[in-house]
Parts: structure tokens; sequence; C-alpha cells
């Protein structure tokens, strides 16, 4: 075998085929007992090859046509690389709220706040077939990596229904690398189910962006 083939091996594919291994093995275990990320692996997935080449906070907040002034919701923050590039596109009065299960996650991306002096994200605990929210009175809601975490989508997205108005976008984005990575058309199944209709896409096959609005009623 020629050397530069085995170093390519070595260096790209063994590695390659571990991911793929690993991926498997936690979708597998997340089937049969749903559990969010581990909040440290939250920084971990924010890895700034992500952020520039893959899936662009900047880019995916002006892909979801956030405003000045909009009432937002965001479902599972994370680290919040997302959240703030939304909140800084809605200046300066609207208000992003960060919706997290884990307590965790919340308490630390206060810490990022108010190190930032960022003070248009409210973080809150919430429950997001239930959410606390007034009926339609949210603009956009958006969701990066986080829909398929959640063991009901259809439930949740009803939920989305309820509180978004009816011109508001819902916007849902994945990421092929995530073990919970769902094909496009599995994602607008979900959204057909809890009616919405698709408005805009974009990407591609290894990282997508989906905007979806109410269905008019006939
Ligand atoms: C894979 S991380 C994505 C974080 C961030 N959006 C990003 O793309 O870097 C999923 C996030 O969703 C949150 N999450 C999982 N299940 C949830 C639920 N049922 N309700 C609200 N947040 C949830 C997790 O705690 C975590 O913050």
């Amino acid at each position: 075998m020629h050397p530069a083939l085995i170093v390519f091996i070595v260096i790209i594919g063994i590695p390659i085929v571990w991911l793929f291994l690993v991926l498997t093995v936690v979708k597998l275990i997340r089937r049969i007992y749903p559990f969010p990320i581990p909040p440290f692996a939250t920084n971990l997935i924010d890895h700034p090859i992500r952020r520039k080449y893959w899936q662009n906070p900047e880019e995916i907040a002006t892909n979801m046509g956030a405003k000045p002034g909009d009432i937002i919701v965001e479902i599972g923050p994370g680290k919040g690389s997302y959240t703030f590039a939304v909140a800084n596109q809605i200046l300066p009065d609207g208000k992003v709220y960060a919706i997290d299960i884990q307590i965790q996650v919340l308490n630390r991306l206060e810490k990022r706040l108010h190190k930032e002096g960022i003070n248009n994200v409210i973080p809150k605990l919430d429950d997001v077939y239930n959410l606390s929210f007034e009926d339609e009175s949210v603009d956009v809601i958006f969701a990066i990596t986080c829909l398929p975490e959640i063991p009901e989508p259809v439930k949740a997205l009803k939920e989305f229904k309820r509180i978004i108005k009816p011109n508001g976008i819902i916007s849902l984005c994945e990421l092929f690398i995530d073990p919970d990575y769902p094909l496009r058309r599995t994602e607008k199944k979900w959204a057909k189910e809890a009616g919405f209709e698709l408005s805009e896409e974009f990407g591609n096959w290894f990282s997508y962006q989906l905007n979806f609005k109410k269905k008019k009623k006939n």
C-alpha cells in the first residue's frame, strides 16, 4: 500500500469511522432512554469551525428574518452563540426568550450574558409542551439542533403553533453530525402534522435551515 494512503487512512479514515460509530451508539441509546445533551457538551459543539463554515450564527439569524422589536423564543440555546446573533439583530427593543430544560445550561448562559453585556436575552426554564407564553404573542421561534432531541417533536411544534403570531416564523436548523439529525423530509413531515407549511429553505444535506409559517385556513 502507498505510504500516503496509509497516512490518509490513519488521519482521516479512522477518526471518521469512530465518529460514525459513536454517533450511532448515542442515537440508539437515546431512542430507548431519551436524555438531553449533557451541559458540558454544549460547549464542545459550539466549535469555531461549525460557526464559520457549517452553521454561521449571523447567517442563520438573517435567514429567519428576525427584525428590530421582535419577540423571539429560542428552544435549546446551549452555549448561546445563536441566541446572541439573533439578539443583536433585533436591537434596540426586541427580546429573545432562551428556553431550556436544563437549569445548568441557563445558568451558564446567564453568566455569559452578564460578561458580554447583553441585556435583551431572558433565559427561562420552561416546558416545550406547555410554554408560558400567551397565544399568538411571538414573532419567531427557532431551534438549532434541538427539536429532534425533544422526545415528542410534533407535540412541541403544536405548542409553538399556539404561541406564534399568524405571520410568525418557526425556524429549524439541523447538522448531519448531530446524533439526532433528521432528514429534511422528516422535519417537514413533523411540521406539516403540526399545521405548518414550508416558507423557505436554506443549506444542503449536511446543514440545513427550514422556515415554516402557520398553514392558512381555507
Ligand atoms: C444539541 S444542543 C444545541 C445547543 C445550541 N442550540 C447549538 O446549536 O449549539 C440542544 C439544546 O437543547 C436543550 N434541550 C433538550 N431537550 C429540551 C427540551 N425538551 N426543552 C428545552 N430544551 C431542550 C439542551 O439542554 C441543549 O441546550
